[in-house]
């Protein structure tokens, strides 16, 4: 009852919030529903400039798209368009790599075009196969402009070792084919749709009998769309003698008749023998061992149905039988991002595969679950003991009434569903493209599995399983370039994560516990890699002695009650009447801010109360006199108040930083204001925008705080001067000081004493400084393709009501802007451009990782 009350209610306060902060998609009639509640928001955003341990590599060679590590000799091939790379798996950007130059010929590039494909894109060689062949050699295949081929490398030497042979049967032709393939004792098991007009098929190739799936009369595969595949070698200590088993992943065509909804496409998992060797007469050289099942991942209360496959993960258990399944899912409608990850036990799917079959009666019509007489021995079944003493010891000797069962029923009827039948994570607004998971033991004697997920905008989000929901820990832009990721591979002997893209190729450690300055940052990440050993967030991996060190990953808030914090206080002055933005950043996007005035909590941040509050900060509309004092924000977190602890990146790190360091992450504490004749301010900027006055606009205020800006300080005390000459506007900064007891010391120190006297300040003199942004926004998570048209509704999911004249939003994660436009939009093109700019930026933005959080105008 509660839980329905609940979901009621989460499904009224998702629609209002989604008016809010997607009214343009729900004008477009966005189809669904969303739960909110479920939509995971990374607790921690990490911009590429921000990122630490990271070292990447980039050549001549585009499209980093095939992976292998191969961990003895601590190598990581790539397969390239037109190259096959062998990095130092240690340091990716070492200057160690050896280069295979393998790009097809003019002439094939030539009849390539012929065909009409593009000659930007498809005729070239994409590398899309590349594995271990045998104790010496690896074995390649690459798309060579529409005529494939493979090729077998010489490892030691890395050259190819022969001529490349025909790859018509092994590969596809284009770069973007689904695909999966594996070579298990030297045979290559591959699963495309190899050219364009072919059906596509699983099969295993020579030099053993070649077996295929069957295209007519009943298709086994209808139009499907390879992601993955998997060995698992159920034969080992299997009591039944047992086959090792090859399992498939795609999407394709739904052929099944379902009461409740339809599909026109669903994700399946299907499995062949890989003792298969074909049917004597009937399905000869075709598997007789080919079923497939239904893998659903879904939110039914939200009659949500990710039916789109995007990749799969195989996670080795202890024993075989243990094997899990990590898929990523998507939704059929191509323009609304959502990602669903669901987890399959391979008990779960054997369950499907023993249990009832499917059937169409005439070709046209639907399938539905059989119910007649099933032959003995079952149909699809591998060899084991059972078959053997009665003389079946291999697939041609099975009955013909068996083979011809099989050939019809490749269907099962029973779907596989997921871990506690549902996802172990959704998201809105991010497409994730490819994952990777590896286990550790937290301090509290729990696995935990960490998922890395890359999205196809040049993410990565690491997050941990807590009794069954993912905790995003954190986002990494590591691609300034918007690109998706095309593979993720992680090695726990290297702890490190390597990424391909387009561009090129990244290396991130597994864990960067520096990032968390202060105990409680270090708990509330809930990172079962870090720990707080007092002085310092470590990496548990690193540590001998574990007995003192602190974590909570189950609850993310115990242990840190006897640390303390360090608390900054900033002065600043406005005038009466003015409008001021105090931050208050929180490092975290799942703490949300509690604002004291003098010691007490303000209440309400309605229409008239003068005060609006954002997730950066707290707006004093039109500041009056008796709103002067001393304001503290706090941030809750895992329903623990706190002052947030100021200057984030640590002085000593020893990892290496991928591009400048830029103190992007500075977060700040306390603020005095006095209004009047001298108000004071903490942590802030105003500006007044003159240009507007004089053509007669009323007024529009522009305020950007910038936050590396300590290099710009020079530009800024310009600009302020500049500003105070043309607009007639004052901005009053009488002091900017540490609290008496020092306390601020760490901040100044770290910040060469700049950033406390306005340093994050920077003041932007509306339309004429607004152009080109000089740091774009990210490329974070957008969303599904809106129209232009914006009412002014749109622009206010930050938690700040619709009918308010100013707009606060956060933009690149650390700037601000605030924009007061006038009731008046009519007067000068140049005010009316730069608030379409702006209005252009924030609706960039909108969708972001900043999921709409309750607040006034949700509750
Ligand atoms: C890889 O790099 C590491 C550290 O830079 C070095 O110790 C190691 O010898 C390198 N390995 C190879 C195969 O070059
Ligand atoms: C692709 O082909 C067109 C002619 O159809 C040619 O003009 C163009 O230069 C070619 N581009 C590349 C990258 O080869
Ligand atoms: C591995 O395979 C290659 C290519 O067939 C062959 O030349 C080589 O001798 C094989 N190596 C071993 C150790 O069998
Ligand atoms: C199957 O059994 C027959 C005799 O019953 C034997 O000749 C053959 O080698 C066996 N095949 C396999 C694959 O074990
Ligand atoms: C290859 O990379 C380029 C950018 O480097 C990208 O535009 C293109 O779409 C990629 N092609 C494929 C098949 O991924
Ligand atoms: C670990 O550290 C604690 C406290 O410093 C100490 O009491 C304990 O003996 C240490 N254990 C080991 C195995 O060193």
């Amino acid at each position: 009852m509660r839980r329905s009350a609940e979901m009621q209610g989460a499904g009224s306060s998702a629609v209002r919030l989604l008016l809010l902060s997607c009214c343009v998609c729900a004008a477009a009639g966005y189809p669904f529903r969303t739960p909110l509640d479920l939509d995971v928001t990374p607790r921690v955003t990490v911009l590429s400039s921000g990122l630490q341990g990271c070292r990447r590599f980039q050549s001549s060679a585009a499209n980093y798209s095939t992976m292998l590590l191969e961990a003895d000799s601590e190598r990581l091939y790539f397969g390239a368009r037109g190259a096959v790379i062998a990095l130092n798996a240690s340091d990716i950007s070492a200057s160690s790599a050896l280069t295979i130059e393998w790009e097809a010929s003019p002439e094939q590039k030539r009849q390539c075009l012929l065909k009409g494909k593009d000659n930007k894109t498809e005729c070239f060689n994409h590398i899309r196969f590349l594995q271990r062949f045998n104790s010496t050699h690896l074995y390649m295949c690459g798309t060579n402009a529409f005529r494939p081929l493979c090729a077998y490398i010489d490892e030691e030497r890395f050259v190819m070792s022969s001529q490349p042979e025909e790859g018509r049967d092994k590969c596809p032709y284009g770069p973007t084919t689904g695909y999966t393939a594996l070579i298990i004792d030297q045979q290559m098991y591959t699963a495309s749709q190899y050219e364009f007009r072919s059906f596509p098929d699983i099969r295993r190739n020579s030099p053993s009998p070649t077996l295929k799936t069957e295209d007519a009369p009943t298709r086994w595969l209808n139009e499907a769309d390879f992601v993955g595949s998997a060995l698992v070698r159920e034969s080992v200590s299997s009591s039944t003698g047992d086959d090792d088993k090859i399992y498939y992943f795609f999407t394709e065509k739904s052929q099944e008749q379902t009461t409740t909804y339809s599909h026109s496409r669903v994700a399946r998992v299907a499995r062949v023998c890989k003792g298969d060797r074909g049917g004597r007469l009937t399905l000869q050289k075709r598997w007789t061992s080919f079923l497939k099942a239904r893998l659903t991942c879904s939110l039914p209360e939200y009659d949500f149905h990710f039916n789109m496959l995007r990749s799969v993960f195989v996670m080795p258990g202890r024993t075989p039988q243990d094997t899990l399944f990590y898929g990523i899912f998507g939704l059929e409608w191509k323009n609304v991002k959502a990602s669903a990850v669901c987890r399959f036990s391979l008990t779960e799917v054997q369950e499907a595969f023993q249990g009832p079959y499917m059937e169409n009666q005439d070709s046209g019509s639907k399938w539905k679950e059989y119910t007649g007489k099933i032959p003995d021995p079952r149909p699809g079944s591998c060899i084991t003991d059972s078959l053997r003493a009665r003389d079946i010891n291999i697939s041609t000797s099975l009955p013909d009434d068996v083979l011809n069962f099989v050939r019809r029923h490749p269907l099962m009827s029973q779907q596989v569903q997921p871990t506690d039948k549902r996802p172990l994570l959704f998201r809105r607004t991010t497409d994730y493209t490819h994952m990777a998971v590896h286990t550790i033991q937290g301090l509290d004697g729990l696995t935990y599995h960490i998922l890395y997920m890359g999205t196809d905008e040049g993410w990565l989000h690491k997050a941990v399983e807590i009794e069954g929901q993912l905790h995003i820990i954190e986002e990494f832009q590591i691609f300034e370039e918007p690109q998706p990721v095309n593979n993720l591979l992680l090695s726990e002997k290297q702890m490190s994560v390597y990424v391909g893209s387009p561009s090129g190729v990244v290396q991130l450690p597994l864990s960067n516990c520096q990032r968390y300055t202060s105990c409680y940052d270090c708990i509330f990440a809930r990172d079962p890699h870090c720990a707080w050993n007092g002085a310092h967030c470590v990496d548990v991996m690193a540590q001998t002695n574990r007995s003192t060190l602190i974590q909570d990953i189950q609850q993310g808030s115990r242990g840190c009650e006897n640390t303390q914090e360090d608390v900054m206080v900033r002065s600043r002055s406005v005038r009466v009447g003015d409008d001021v933005l105090l931050q208050c950043e929180l490092s975290s996007n799942l703490a949300t801010p509690v604002w004291t005035l003098d010691g007490s909590e303000l209440q309400g941040y309605g229409l008239h109360s003068g005060f609006r509050t954002g997730t950066d900060g707290l707006l004093i509309i039109e500041a009056r006199q008796d709103q002067s004092g001393l304001y503290t924000c706090y941030a809750v977190e895992n329903k623990i108040k706190r002052e947030p602890s100021h200057p984030t990146r640590p002085l000593s790190s020893p990892t290496q930083i991928c591009s400048p360091p830029r103190n992007m992450e500075a977060m700040y504490l306390s603020l005095i204001t006095i209004l009047g004749g001298l108000c004071v301010v903490l942590t802030v900027v105003l500006v007044y925008v003159g240009f507007c006055l004089r053509v007669g606009n009323r007024g529009k205020y522009s305020l950007r705080a910038a936050a590396s800006a300590y290099p710009n300080n020079k530009r800024q005390n310009r600009n302020r001067k500049q500003h105070r000459n043309s607009a007639h506007m004052e901005l009053k900064t009488i002091s900017s000081h540490c609290n008496g007891n020092g306390i601020c010391n760490g901040g100044s120190k770290q910040h060469n004493g700049e950033i406390q006297d306005g340093g994050f300040l920077q003041i932007v003199p509306g339309e004429a400084h607004l152009t080109p942004n000089k740091e774009p926004p990210p490329p974070a998570p957008p969303l599904p393709p809106t129209p232009q048209h914006s009412s002014p509704e749109c622009v206010f999911p930050n938690g700040l009501s619709a009918t308010l004249p100013s707009v606060l939003r956060r933009m690149n994660g650390n700037n601000y802007v605030l924009l007061r436009q006038s009731e008046s939009e009519n007067t000068s093109p140049l005010c009316y451009s730069f608030a379409e700019e702006l209005n252009r930026m924030l609706e960039k933005r909108k969708h972001t990782q900043l999921t709409p959080r309750p607040d006034e105008s949700s509750v």
